[in-house]
């Protein structure tokens, strides 16, 4: 165990903890699986290589596992029982927060006795945290799921360099105004030296949020915060930084992956288990109401029932991997998207060929690379998204230069792939005509656009993300402790 240098702390573990066969002598073993989402994939080359301590939560209620390492990774588990799953998890974290950052796409429920689990459950963290970081470590807190560990960080270890991260939207004043404990949410964030967004945006809402509520002082990215409660606008201040890092994928490793020839072999496989269509198009995403599924759905089937798409040349392949499946609003989704599927599979399939290949599955990284080899086009449509690396996953796949990505103007992925077909996925008529743009488009634009697309992902990989925030973490310290 002991105490590291470096501490990352997220809800989620990059893995999950499974029951694994029983060992000869009887006991239970544990098997650990890679966990689903943007926030690991981001994370764990920057934790490969530097040798830090990942606290986070294992994935499965009332377990409590001792410190270990995986894949070169030091991983400290902080345990939560089923009701705090139930109340901090699903319930504050992902029916109150996740659809308030998103626009409202869905509705939040706002619970006391939810509110008070989130409390609870940072608290834990930011303990776990604290006992495993060095003297004058560096914490790196993250997501929407943590926002009150900076300050529990700070106010228990004052010797710390905090940053936090947002992976997912930060939402307009006119929205997050609804949240009843929006003054202590900002409050929990302000306790780092530096806070994060994806986009431009979300660091403007986040300052502007902080005007309004506290009456703070802010200049360009930095705002001025009394060092204690009560002592007005002639008091100390702590300078700290509120600025956008759009977060990456590590680019090589991917490009690596699909140059192996059996990944190859396997896209072609692929295409030929589909029965060769002219057109493969693919859509990845976690079955969540913010990725706009139905909306593609929509649009695709309203192709082929105009007759601007023929079921004989293209075939959708959608992967909706599971996701927070306990979560009213998820079930009530996966229902309704999964009705469409089979509405248009029944209205438009041939004994021949199927519209949409539908898989409610999360694939290992391989399969995954292999599918974006073979499609032809990348349908991304969220209505809202932090960043969506989906989208700079497949761009990173096409070696080839190949592919075209249509992709929405609401992902934070758009502020830097602006030569993707750009869509507003709300508007049917628009995401038609950028569909059927995508598949007709010759193959000099395509690779134009993808030698575009290439440039932007491999100049901003995910090292150059972590490395730009982690300069900005421990200059911005310097700099308060009087260091030049
Ligand atoms: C998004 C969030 C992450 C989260 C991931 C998977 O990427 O930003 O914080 O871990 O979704 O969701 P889950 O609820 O399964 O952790």
């Amino acid at each position: 165990v002991g105490t590291f240098s470096l501490v990352v702390v997220s809800n989620r573990l990059p893995v999950d903890h499974e029951d694994g066969p029983e060992a000869p002598d009887g006991t239970a073993t544990d098997v650990w699986r890679t966990s689903p989402g943007g926030l690991v994939t981001a994370l764990e080359p920057l934790m490969r290589s530097s040798g830090g301590a990942w606290v986070g939560w294992p994935g499965v209620a009332d377990r409590s596992f001792e410190p270990f390492t995986n894949d070169g990774i030091n991983i400290v588990p902080v345990r939560l029982s089923a009701e705090e799953l139930e109340e901090y998890y699903e319930g504050f974290s992902n029916d109150t927060l996740w659809p308030l950052y998103h626009d409202v796409i869905a509705a939040p429920a706002f619970h006391r006795e939810t509110w008070e689990a989130y409390v609870t459950v940072n608290k834990r963290f930011a303990a776990a945290a604290a006992a495993s970081a060095a003297l004058g470590a560096t914490v790196w807190v993250h997501d929407y799921q943590l926002q009150l560990v900076p300050r529990m960080l700070r106010e228990a270890r004052p010797d710390l360099v905090i940053g936090f991260f947002n992976h997912i939207p930060f939402p307009p004043y006119g929205i997050y105004a609804q949240l009843p404990w929006r003054k202590q949410i900002l409050h929990g964030l302000l306790g780092a030296d530096v806070i994060g967004f994806q986009r431009l945006a979300d660091a403007g809402n986040f300052s502007r949020a902080v005007r309004r509520l506290y009456g703070y002082p802010t200049r360009g990215v930095v705002i001025d915060v009394p060092t204690s409660e009560g002592q007005g606008r002639s008091g100390a201040t702590r300078r700290v930084i509120a600025k956008h890092f759009p977060i990456s994928i590590d680019a090589v490793a991917y490009e690596e992956m699909a140059r192996r020839p059996e990944i190859q072999a396997r896209a072609r496989q692929i295409r030929e288990d589909l029965g060769n269509p002219k057109t493969l198009m693919l859509g990845v995403d976690r079955l969540d109401y913010t990725k706009g599924i139905g909306h593609r759905i929509k649009a695709f089937g309203e192709l082929l029932a105009d007759k601007r798409l023929n079921v004989e040349d293209v075939t959708l392949v959608q992967v909706a991997s599971p996701s927070r499946e306990r979560v009213e609003t998820y079930k009530a989704l996966r229902d309704e998207i999964e009705l469409a599927v089979g509405r248009l599979n029944g209205d438009f399939s041939t004994i021949s060929h199927t519209a949409i290949s539908y898989h409610h599955h999360g694939y290992p990284r391989e399969e995954m690379v292999a599918l974006y080899l073979a499609a032809d086009v990348m349908l991304v449509t969220a209505l809202r998204d932090g960043m969506n690396l989906v989208a700079k996953e497949y761009v990173a796949v096409r070696f080839d230069g190949d592919g075209v990505l249509v992709l929405s103007e609401f992902a934070g992925a758009a502020d830097e792939l602006k030569q993707a077909i750009l869509i507003n996925p709300h508007d049917i008529e628009g995401t038609k005509d950028a569909i059927e743009r995508a598949v007709v488009m010759p193959k000099r634009e395509r690779t134009r656009r993808m030698r575009a697309l290439r440039k932007k992902v491999f100049d901003n990989d995910v090292a150059a993300w972590s490395a730009s925030f982690l300069r900005t973490l421990t200059g911005g310290a310097a700099v308060q402790a009087g260091i030049p």
